[in-house]
């Protein structure tokens, strides 16, 4: 079952619209993808061509109209409430443009939040190694008021990894955020995927965030329509100047 190749997540001819009728939006059209196990995968794409719509379809956050979607051996569409609440909770971490962080809980309630949530215990080794990478030891106690925006999406980080989820999904997780404090969240997706053999995606608009990535997958229409292994910032942003959705599908 294990082994590197193996996906930690799947897409299988996935089709997605939102509305009815002449106001329906065709956000995914037939997107396959497998994202391999510990890999940094960075979703790119203009403006609504479907980014968010996918890693939420990904993530058991949203339904699809027809096609597959798996996290790991399970298929996340075949799930019910009960099964989609745990796959959530427990196998996939998310982390948002705007941090979502209780305000009323310190940095480490706001780490250990989901494991409170689901009765498990913290791994004490596995938290402090979190915390040592994102460099918040001396910040635990603070609430998120007192922290700069790097630093509260470092915990929001913290929190999606220290379940050690199957997948860490990150939604432009670095929009809010100076290049400086950017840097930081990136450096750390970087080695939680390199060192802990995390599995991350990341949607961003950023061509240097993006080449932090092993793989980026560009997205147009609801279709994939490119995709770069290694990725150089300069060769993302010139794969984004020849986007066009009705491409075929190119490897470079
Ligand atoms: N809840 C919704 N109801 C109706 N339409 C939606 C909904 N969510 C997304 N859409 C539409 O689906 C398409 C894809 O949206 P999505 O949010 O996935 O785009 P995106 O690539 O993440 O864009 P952005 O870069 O602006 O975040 C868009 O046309 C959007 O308007
Ligand atoms: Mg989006």
């Amino acid at each position: 079952m294990a082994g590197k190749s193996e996906a930690a997540a799947r897409a299988v001819d996935v089709w997605k619209s939102y509305g009815t009728g002449e106001a329906a939006v065709t956000a995914l059209g037939g997107v396959s993808v497998e994202l391999d196990r510990g890999r940094f995968t960075a979703i790119m794409g203009p403006s609504g061509s479907g980014k968010s719509t996918l890693m939420h379809c990904l993530a058991g956050l949203d339904t699809i109209d027809s096609g597959d979607v798996w996290i790991g051996d399970t298929k996340v569409n075949g799930l019910r409430d009960k099964g989609l609440t745990e796959l959530r909770r427990d196998r996939v971490g998310f982390i948002f443009q705007q941090f979502n962080l209780l305000p009323t809980l310190t940095a480490e309630e706001n780490i250990t939040l989901p494991l409170a949530i689901g009765g498990r215990k913290v791994d004490r080794a596995w938290f402090d190694l979190v915390v040592e990478t994102v460099g918040l030891r001396d910040r635990l106690s603070h609430r998120p008021t007192q922290l700069s925006g790097g630093q509260q999406q470092r915990v929001a980080c913290a929190r999606a990894l220290v379940s050690r989820p199957q997948v860490v999904f990150a939604d432009e997780p670095t929009g809010n955020l100076d290049s400086r404090s950017g840097a930081e969240v990136l450096g750390f997706l970087r080695r939680s995927s390199t060192e802990f053999d995390q599995t991350i995606v990341m949607v961003t608009h950023d061509a240097v965030a993006a080449s932090y990535a092993d793989r980026v997958i560009f997205l147009a229409d609801g279709r994939i329509v490119r995709e770069l292994h290694h990725p150089t910032a300069d060769a993302v942003l010139e794969t984004m100047k020849n986007l066009d959705g009705d491409e075929e599908l190119v490897v470079a």
